[in-house]
């Protein structure tokens, strides 16, 4: 039963790609990304912007200033450097003005290196002492708003806003003279302040310029088993929707021979760790997945070029009938030929199965032409060819990363194409292709169909508590995103 693979292998197929995409318009697979799914997002850019925002090396600071007693001191502060950043609590909201994150009372450590030299009346000859000093930075408020746009297919990320405003900071000396500490925080307070508020501005502006680089040289199709791509071409800008974000891309499935790994495999396998620590809190789905039985389609087409489907059944339950003397008084010509010899159909599909996704179930029809052949002293001979069709209806079911499934049989109807043997009769042909199909073909499909097919995981991802739901020319799968590692711990 080589090639019996069901449709469902396709629809696996598409949900492993469709995984890593976004979409509207004429997409046929769109994601529509829940408030949870975009939390989940800011959680992982914000861990991001954690770890890649330090060392953030800030300028050096020089001022003078009359202390009393002292005089004119000139003080310098130098290798001014962020060392970390821990982000308390953040929120995303997206709308009409772009994709908002804020950021409340982060805090920062800084460390960096003081100097001061002066003279006066007293001492001529210049007094100088260095020495190093600890910074926190405490009640840090960020606010960045970008938009995301579709630009030849690509979504474009451009920075529209970006601010950052910094509450108290602590400075904390390794030596120094008395009259130091206060002198410091009169001169510089405020312009640390701003150098740090104007340093993470500059670097978050960068990492969204960065990020959308990123996304600009993502791939427009993405490969499946060397035998096709989908094409995840954008189309049509994001849409914001009650705060969820929706994409759509193309998401047809076209032929393709021999692919290459994808260039940005390395960047997302370096950030996958990141993502395992975010817990997953709310019960609601974090993105629905779309997809249009035009994608069905486009992949059931490939699918068949690639692996042209073909049955020989030479067993059934009531094996007399694939026997000349089983159809001895029905067709006596074909007995007189060929007494007491073995037969077997040779079913084969001849086009790819056709698919109408509907309310709870997809609708499929298959059409094969199926030849009866006797098998006479080691010759195939066929004697008889028909042409049916053959209809069915489809329940697919996902469990954790599993998709699977079950077909039933609701018709088939059958008409004779050529013959050597005369007319037959097709009512009795059809009782010998439905058996075939109800006590061989189908049973194998649903047993294959119901072990599932584990979908792959993308980057160390994988869909968790999904939900697949028919309707009317869509599959919806509603899931959330989780790491395959947080799955096995928790
Ligand atoms: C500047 O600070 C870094 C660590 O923050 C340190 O490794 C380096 O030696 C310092 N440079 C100077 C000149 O003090
Ligand atoms: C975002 O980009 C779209 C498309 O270019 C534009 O129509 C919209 O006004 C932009 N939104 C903002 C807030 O700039
Ligand atoms: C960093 O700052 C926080 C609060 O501002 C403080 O609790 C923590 O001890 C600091 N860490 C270091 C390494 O200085
Ligand atoms: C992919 O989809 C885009 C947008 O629908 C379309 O313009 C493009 O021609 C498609 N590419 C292929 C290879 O079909
Ligand atoms: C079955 O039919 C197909 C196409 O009709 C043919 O190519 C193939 O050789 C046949 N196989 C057998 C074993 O009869």
């Amino acid at each position: 039963m080589a090639g019996s693979v069901s449709f469902f292998f396709f629809l696996s197929l598409l949900f492993i790609s469709s995984i890593h995409v976004e979409s509207n318009g004429e997409g046929y697979i769109s994601l529509d990304i829940s408030n949870k799914g975009l939390d989940f997002m800011k959680e992982f850019l914000v861990e991001m912007a954690e770890t890649s925002l330090v060392p953030l090396d800030l300028p050096k600071i020089e001022k003078s200033k009359h202390i009393p007693i002292i005089g004119t001191v000139h003080m310098v502060l130098s290798n001014i450097s962020i060392d970390n950043i821990h982000v308390i609590s953040s929120t995303v909201k997206a709308g009409d003005t772009g994709i908002v994150i804020s950021v409340s009372g982060a805090y920062a450590n800084m460390t960096m290196n003081w100097e001061y030299s002066y003279s006066n009346w007293l001492f001529p000859i210049p007094i100088t002492d260095n020495g190093k000093a600890s910074i926190q930075v405490e009640g840090m408020d960020v606010g960045i708003s970008f938009n995301l746009t579709n630009v030849q297919g690509s979504l474009m990320l451009s920075p529209l806003d970006c601010g950052c405003s910094v509450k108290d900071i602590f400075i904390k000396l390794d030596g120094g003279a008395s009259w130091l500490y206060q002198g410091l925080i009169d001169a510089f307070e405020g312009r640390l302040s701003s150098a740090v508020e104007n340093a993470v501005s500059k670097k978050l502006r960068e990492g969204i310029v960065k990020l959308d680089s990123l996304l600009q040289s993502l791939p427009k199709e993405i490969p499946i088993r060397n035998i096709a791509a989908l094409n995840v071409t954008f189309v049509g800008d994001p849409q914001f929707r009650d705060s969820s974000l929706v994409l759509s891309i193309n998401g047809l499935i076209c032929a393709k021979e021999a692919y290459t790994a994808p260039p940005y495999h390395h960047l997302f396998a370096s950030l996958e760790h990141l993502l395992a620590s975010i817990p997953l809190k709310d019960p609601a789905s974090m993105v629905t997945i779309s997809l249009n039985e035009k994608v069905l389609a486009s992949a059931s087409s490939v699918y068949y070029d690639a692996n042209k489907m073909h049955w020989i059944v030479d067993k059934v339950p009531e094996q007399s009938l694939l026997n000349t003397a089983g159809w001895r008084f029905i067709v006596p010509q074909l007995y007189r030929r060929y007494p007491n010899a073995d037969m077997n159909l040779n079913v084969s599909i001849y086009s790819p199965p056709h698919l109408i996704i509907r309310e709870h179930q997809i609708d499929l029809t298959v059409h094969a032409d199926v030849v009866i052949n006797v098998l006479n002293s080691g010759e195939v001979t066929p004697v008889a060819c028909f042409s049916t069709a053959v209809s069915g209806s489809a329940s697919p079911w996902i469990s954790n990363n599993n998709l699977g499934g079950s077909i039933g049989l609701d018709e088939l109807s059958l008409s004779l194409k050529w013959s050597k043997i005369g007319n037959l009769h097709v009512s009795l042909v059809r009782a010998l292709i439905s058996t075939a199909l109800r006590t061989v073909i189908l049973p194998y499909i649903n047993i294959k169909l119901s072990r599932g097919y584990l979908l792959p995981t993308f980057h160390g991802y994988m869909l968790q508590n999904a939900n697949i739901l028919c309707s009317d020319s869509w599959i919806k799968i509603s899931s959330d995103v989780a790491s395959v590692n947080q799955l096995f711990i928790s």
